[in-house]
């Protein structure tokens, strides 16, 4: 039997995990996605994603609002400090613009599940802005109590949309790159995949190995590539992408990879694909080697 504790916990999961399945949302979704999709950001979009980092770049860029709006929230309590405060609230606020602005690149290319969920927690820090906004205008005419309570409510609203980033970047994996196991379900060594005829040259193909999955590509030239097949992004499946100047591009969100090393030159993925080690004995048979597994 559970306690009435772990049954809370347990009804507080479901409901977050419900947001998910929102579906009257998708209407919503589908029209803000695509002028997400369609603002004029070059290569800045990279930027926004993290790829330059290896890894998103909206959660390190929401430290600066979360902490100058708790930091104006431990000034409110301390006398003789109205100024400071009213200066945090303001830098909260308009620090906010960039990290909302790597969200919803990030956002715009997610499962409709994670994008449920991130409008609530895309809402839940736009009614924290707005109450932020409206604190530092009552603040600076004076009225430090209604700033306050607005600023108060402003971080009830940051801390329930934090918590729902949380939620989708830890339980739903939004960011998470999905090739971090790799290594770890593959043996150490050289492992047979294949005769160099299966894999016809200029195709990709698909193969298994254990519990991973491979892409492998085979160049005019002989040389064989191969990288795990499944995308760090969402784990689209690389062996349906298009190959064009010795990288492939996911068919899901268009991630671009190097076919050579893996390395990650177009977002939305912020993590390379594991690229393994080829060598093809005297009779023809492909072995590869993932250096780091095991
Ligand atoms: S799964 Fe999103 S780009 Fe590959």
């Amino acid at each position: 039997m559970k306690g009435a504790a772990a049954r809370a916990e347990d009804s507080f999961l479901k409901s977050l995990d419900s947001l998910g399945r929102l579906e009257r949302l998708d209407a919503v979704i589908s029209r803000v996605q695509q002028v997400v999709r369609g603002l004029p950001l070059g290569r800045y979009r990279d930027v926004l994603h993290g790829l330059q980092i290896g890894h998103p770049l909206h959660p390190a860029l929401v430290q600066i609002p979360m902490g100058a709006w708790f930091s104006a929230a431990v000034l409110d309590v301390v006398p003789g400090t109205g100024r400071s405060a009213r200066l945090l609230v303001g830098v909260g606020v308009l620090s906010a613009a960039p990290a909302a602005l790597a969200g919803w690149v990030d956002w715009a290319e997610q499962h409709e599940d994670q994008m449920r969920t991130g409008l609530v927690h895309a809402a839940s820090i736009a009614a924290a802005v707005g109450l932020y906004a409206r604190s530092w205008v009552h603040r600076g005419r004076g009225r430090m109590a209604l700033g306050k309570a607005f600023g108060f409510a402003g971080l009830c609203a940051a801390g329930s949309g934090a918590m729902l980033g949380g939620h989708l970047a830890f339980r739903q994996a939004a960011g998470a790159n999905k090739t971090q196991p790799v290594p770890h379900l593959l043996e150490e060594g050289w492992h047979p995949v294949g005769r160099v005829e299966d894999f016809p040259v200029g195709e990709a193909v698909r193969r298994e190995l254990g519990e991973v999955a491979l892409l492998v590509f085979r160049e005019p030239g002989g040389r064989i590539h191969v990288l795990a097949e499944r995308c760090s992004h969402l784990s689209g499946p690389l062996s349906g992408g298009e190959i064009a100047d010795g990288c492939v591009e996911c068919p899901w969100h268009g991630s671009v990879f190097r076919l050579s090393d893996g390395a990650n030159v177009r977002g939305p993925a912020t993590a390379p694909q594991p690229s393994f080690q080829v060598s093809v004995d005297a009779d023809g048979t492909v072995h590869v080697r993932l250096p780091g597994a095991g």
